[in-house]
């Protein structure tokens, strides 16, 4: 075998230097099977990215990353939280893992515009009431909603979208100008499952702390979507951000779909107002991320900013176990690899590299390097300065 290369280091800045320049303006894709060194690797390109003052934003889904020097750290659940209002009615449906058919998702988009209004608007407690409410005033509720009105409590959606079966009479009572005069019972009854399964989740402890369900008084929390706004449009000091989403790490359905969304606010702030310092975007085991099938691909905020991103200055460096993980369509956007063992020939096969017939015999910690346009290199990761590890020799 080659005689392995200094990698990592400043010793071997110029790797470093054109794996990361901006202006080269690829994507870096880290894959090797479970243990062979793509979460210490990917520490120790952090640490170099720090050195060159390179700005990084990771989303860590177990909170390995959260024991990286010089970062600000913000754990979900913990010191951040998601406002529910920032996802429509049928993400919530997701998030909370529940399934629900059309009429009951038109439901759930009504009982949040509702409790909306109930929070900024008319600022009461409990739940709307649209029992014998004249239909002319909920529209002018309705229309005094601006955009600046998301927020809404969550612990109150269960009785508000009870109050959403409220109907007018059935007979000649019936008055056509209010929003309902009694409950359908038999329509509650028909959606009861979906309506219990939905209070289940709103009680479940990951989802209270997901949206900030609970008071705590004295202690401040963030709200994601303003801590990525914030870092995005004001250098700091600290240019390395940890996004710790091992709160959801039982509920990959809802990691999933949370990073999709919080990946398409980064596009479109950057859309909006392109800042120009390029942002390294980090995801360590993004297979947990990625939609199973294609049909959903062209949704997915990973595969959006890796398509989009590269105008704007956003690198993405994903880590993944196997490069057959990433379908084909996404894998082809990575221009650069860092390859650690691999289990067989067929995912080897996968990557458009030559010079990689040794991937499936490398030891943990040295990886082929593969920058765009180059001849791959192998490479050894040295530990980071600050590593801890009992494995440091
Ligand atoms: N460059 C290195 N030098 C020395 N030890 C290393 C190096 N890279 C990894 N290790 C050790 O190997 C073990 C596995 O590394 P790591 O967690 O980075 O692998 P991984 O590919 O991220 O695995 P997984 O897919 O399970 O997340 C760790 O104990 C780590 O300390
Ligand atoms: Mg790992």
């Amino acid at each position: 075998m080659q005689e392995a290369l200094d990698f990592l280091t400043l010793t071997n800045r110029t790797t470093i230097d054109r794996l990361t320049n901006a202006a080269f303006g690829h994507h870096l894709l880290i894959v090797g099977q479970t243990g062979s060194g793509k979460t210490t690797t990917t520490l120790s390109l952090l640490g170099q990215l720090q050195q060159l003052n390179q700005t990084a934003i990771i989303f860590d889904p177990t909170g390995e990353y959260t024991r990286l020097p010089n970062a600000i750290t913000y754990r979900l659940g913990d010191n951040c939280y998601l406002e529910a209002g920032k996802l429509t009615a049928d993400q919530l449906l997701a998030t909370l893992q529940v399934q629900g058919d059309h009429p009951l998702r038109t439901k759930l988009q009504q009982a949040v515009t509702d409790l909306q209004i109930q929070h900024n608007i008319k600022d009461e407690q409990g739940p709307y009431r649209r029992l014998n409410r004249p239909l002319a005033d909920h529209q002018h509720d309705e229309q005094g909603l601006g955009a600046w009105a998301s927020d809404f409590l969550l612990t109150d959606l269960f009785a508000q979208l009870i109050e959403e079966f409220v109907v007018p009479y059935a007979d000649d009572r019936a008055d056509y100008t209010r929003l309902g005069q009694q409950y359908d019972r038999a329509a509650i009854n028909h959606y009861w499952p979906v309506l219990a399964a939905i209070q289940d989740q709103l009680a479940n402890p990951a989802f209270r702390a997901l949206f900030d369900t609970d008071e705590h008084a004295g202690t401040m929390k963030s709200e994601l979507n303003f801590i990525l706004k914030m870092f995005l449009y004001h250098q700091s000091s600290h240019r390395t951000l940890v996004v710790d989403l091992s709160l959801l790490k039982d509920y990959e359905e809802s990691q999933r779909l949370i990073l999709s969304l919080l990946l398409k606010e980064i596009l479109r702030l950057r859309l909006r107002d392109n800042a120009g310092f390029p942002v390294n975007i980090i995801i360590d085991e993004a297979h947990r991320y990625l939609p199973q099938d294609e049909q959903r691909l062209a949704d997915n905020g990973i595969f959006q900013l890796v398509r989009e991103g590269r105008k704007l200055a956003l690198k993405m460096i994903l880590t993944t176990q196997s490069p057959l993980d990433l379908p084909a369509r996404l894998r082809s956007q990575f221009g650069n690899l860092l390859v650690h063992r691999l289990l067989d020939q067929e995912e080897i096969a996968s990557l458009p590299s030559v010079g990689l017939a040794q991937a499936v015999q490398l030891p943990v910690g040295q990886a082929e390097l593969c920058i765009f346009g180059e001849t791959p290199a192998l490479v050894k990761v040295n530990l980071p300065a600050w590593w801890q590890g009992e494995e440091n020799e």
